[in-house]
């Protein structure tokens, strides 16, 4: 009897389903013995028309895609929910009443097929969107220790990642964060939302020396971009008051020349983090790290300083049910799961 419990077990494969609704993308992914097997995204574009995220709104449309982005994400994987050994929900930090679909949704997943649930970081799966590697492919994974720049929407931060489980947060953004100031400038030029990936492809053409932006004065290693919102608001509206048409004749000059003080000032508390570090492995994560400025930028610097960077893959940057899956596998595997009772966290800051 125990020899075919232990033949079973053996066989037996641990699939992971993951949810992630911190924000406006509802997302679901199969993690299959570390392997990625599937990973459904629906971005809600309800948001558009309102320049932002409207949070009553996101948290309606993650109601009405999550069943259908799930039962995607199982049939792409080839599964069922009778397969799945554990159910990982995104818990903090994001807007609550979004982490609450996501969280009810696995926990009626956990009762009715009697699983485990595990409540992910949203960030460490940020973080450890890297380790990602689909069905039978092998990939060039950071080295531990290495400095994680983790650019998104609502955090801009430098993290020393000695394991999956310790980390520390050694720089961090004491107003906006970067994409922030991307999506902020680009509502002033009224770009759209989100604005980050359109001031990327309008810079493409710009050029990035012809304006000049406030750059930020903060102490060791942490950010600061309202002066630089602030600066490019007031330009334009002196520019504005000499000619109306200013910002569509000079907009790709515009989205060059602040791509270019954005990534200028990540890029400046990087290099400052290696030197007080002495660590040289690094990774960019989070919806920034699509920037094809801080990208290039990256790239020719680490060439320069002989740096290891790992560059994710575009569809990991952005928010996605995959990373939390992910994560999910490895603290299943280390039996760190949470009792039905876990609440989620909007500001959840710890990563744990
Ligand atoms: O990680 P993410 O999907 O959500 C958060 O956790 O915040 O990041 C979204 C942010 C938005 O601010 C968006 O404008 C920015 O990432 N973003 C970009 C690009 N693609 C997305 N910013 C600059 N260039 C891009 N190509
Ligand atoms: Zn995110």
């Amino acid at each position: 009897m125990y020899f075919c419990k232990l033949v079973y077990v053996d066989k037996m494969k641990t699939i992971v389903l993951g949810i992630e609704s911190s924000c406006d993308d509802t997302s679901a992914a199969v993690v299959c013995d570390g392997k990625l097997y599937s990973n459904v995204i629906n971005t809600q574009s309800i948001h558009y028309k309102y320049g932002g995220v409207v949070p009553e709104l996101a948290s309606r449309a993650h109601q009405q895609n999550i069943v259908l982005v799930v039962k995607e994400a199982l049939e792409q994987a080839k599964i069922s929910f009778d397969d799945i050994s554990a159910i990982a929900f995104t818990q903090g930090p994001g807007l609550l009443g979004s982490l609450l679909v996501g969280s009810s949704f696995a926990k009626g997943v956990a009762i009715a097929k009697d699983i485990p649930i595990i409540g992910v970081n949203h960030l460490q799966g940020h973080m450890f969107a890297h380790f990602l590697r689909e069905k039978d492919e092998e990939e060039f994974i950071p080295k531990f220790p290495f400095l994680c720049l983790l650019v998104s929407g609502g955090h801009t931060q430098i993290i020393v990642v000695e394991s999956y489980t310790k980390y520390e947060i050694i720089g961090s953004t004491i107003d906006d964060a970067a994409g922030e100031a991307f999506d902020k400038c680009a509502k002033v030029m009224n770009l759209g939302y989100p604005g980050g990936p359109l001031i990327d492809k309008y810079a493409q053409t710009g050029n990035p020396n012809k304006f000049k932006f406030s750059k930020p004065n903060v102490a060791d290693l942490n950010f600061s971009f309202s002066g630089l919102k602030t600066s490019f608001l007031y330009f334009l509206r002196d520019q504005i008051k000499e000619n109306e048409n200013f910002i569509s004749e000079n907009l790709p000059d515009l989205c060059a020349s602040l791509q270019f003080q954005i990534v200028d000032i990540l890029l400046e508390k990087l290099s400052k983090a290696v030197k007080q570090t002495g660590i040289t492995e690094i990774t960019i994560s989070g919806g920034v790290s699509a920037n094809s400025g801080l990208r290039t930028k990256l790239t020719e610097l680490a060439q320069e300083k002989n740096w290891t960077v790992h560059i994710p893959k575009i569809r990991y940057t952005t928010d996605n049910a995959a990373m939390i899956a992910l994560i999910g596998y490895y603290h299943f595997l280390d039996g760190k799961t949470n009792g039905l009772d876990i609440v989620s966290v909007a500001n959840l800051a710890q990563l744990s």
